[in-house]
């Protein structure tokens, strides 16, 4: 098959969706891969990378397009790709659809075929390309919640592990799925005194059982909250109910029972955050203060550290990428239960339910077209 690797072009995105490595593994494999020149710099992987693992630059993303079969991508193609895009086309990208109309509506006149990232399912319900992001950003969450702690960063001025005599930082995670998992290990890693909350009693057993001793799990209630919130120096939002919004386990009101240079990291922002106050900020501005407290609620979180992303996300993509390139999708998805559940949209008809209902659009259920 002929696979295509343009540059990701949206704002701040240095991200890539193949290295070097995995385009070894692509032409081990017997196929041919183009790489738009200058792809991989962002992540630190040059052309001469690219060409020394069998690849061929491409001048131009409009050349790149014209001639794969397969595009492999990180973020969903912006307006100016729309057009590239071509019928029978594979793209294997995260499109995230349910949230962006003009996307979904140019893709279906495409008439292209669309997998996502994000919905690829495995049987136990869990999402595999979607994990790597969140360890990505459950480990930063502690990285800049220790940062943001120091007093010249508007934090109370404690340092996360403390030192011989002096007590180390509380630090209370929200939420112990992935992201609070790894912000969990980190944080106890630094010697801080964690507690981490779940709904879930089987996973706080979980927890229990593999987390250091310095961390201590708790039911996540509003009591139980609004106790902990009092002593915590930094409070890590990692909750998600899948396909919901997040809910306001911190309102306003509760900032005023918080010691002043608190520091509150919300990576639930990209569902709306599980702290009321919270509002999406960027890498340049990533901060803000109400009350005393700092909020960092940075909606991209991986986007700051491309290198270590984009690893950890073609680690998980290239079985898949493979698997496609080898069969072709229509094989590949009527072979793999988990590949078959990324597509969102195939040749003008969206397959795949929640997508059509956010636009009130046609739906046409998958095994129609398998
Ligand atoms: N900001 C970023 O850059 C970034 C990056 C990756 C992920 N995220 C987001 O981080 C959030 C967490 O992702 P994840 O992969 O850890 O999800 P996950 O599904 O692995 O974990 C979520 C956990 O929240 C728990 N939960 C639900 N309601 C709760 C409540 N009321 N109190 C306490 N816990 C509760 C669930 O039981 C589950 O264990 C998601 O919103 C995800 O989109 C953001």
């Amino acid at each position: 098959m002929i696979v295509g690797l343009p540059k990701e072009i949206k704002n701040n995105e240095n991200r890539v969706a193949l290295t070097p490595g995995g385009v070894t593994e692509l032409i081990k494999n017997g196929h041919t891969v183009y790489v738009q020149a200058s792809a991989g710099n962002g992540s630190g992987f040059n052309d001469e990378e690219y060409k020394s693992a069998g690849a061929t630059i491409l001048p131009t993303i409009e050349e790149v397009y014209a001639i794969a079969e397969m595009i492999v991508k990180v973020k969903e193609p912006i307006e100016s790709e729309y057009k590239l895009i071509k019928p029978n086309q594979l793209v294997f990208t995260y499109f995230h659809f349910a949230s962006h109309e003009p996307l979904t509506k140019a893709m279906v006149e495409s008439k292209a075929v669309c997998l996502a990232y994000e919905t690829v399912e495995k049987k136990d319900r869990s999402l595999p390309l979607l994990v790597p992001m969140s360890e990505v950003a459950g480990r930063m969450a502690i990285q800049k919640g220790a940062n943001y702690l120091e007093k010249p960063l508007g934090g109370r001025g404690i340092l996360l592990g403390g030192v011989a005599g002096v007590a180390p930082a509380k630090v209370l995670v929200l939420g112990g799925g992935i992201v609070g998992t790894e912000a969990a290990k980190m944080a106890a890693g630094l010697g801080a005194d964690v507690t981490i909350m779940d709904i879930s009693l089987p996973r706080l057993r979980y927890l229990s059982d593999i987390l250091p001793a310095n961390v201590k799990t708790v039911m996540s209630n509003s009591y139980n909250i609004a106790q902990a919130i009092k002593s915590s120096n930094l409070i890590v939002g990692a909750v998600l109910i899948p396909g919901a919004k997040a809910p306001h386990l911190i309102t306003r009101a509760m900032l005023k029972d918080m010691q002043p240079g608190t520091v509150l990291v919300d990576v639930a922002v990209d569902q709306g955050g599980c702290i009321e106050t919270c509002k999406p900020t960027t890498h340049e501005n990533p901060t803000f203060v109400i009350d005393g407290v700092v909020h960092y609620c940075v909606a991209n979180m991986p986007g700051a550290v491309p290198y270590t992303s984009t690893l950890a996300l073609t680690n998980a993509t290239l079985p898949y990428v493979i698997k496609l390139a080898n069969q072709g999708w229509l094989t590949a998805c009527q072979n793999d239960e988990e590949l078959r559940k990324g597509l969102n949209v195939i040749n003008g008809n969206i397959v795949y339910k929640p997508v059509a209902d956010a636009f009130n659009m046609s739906y046409s259920p998958v095994e129609n077209y398998l």
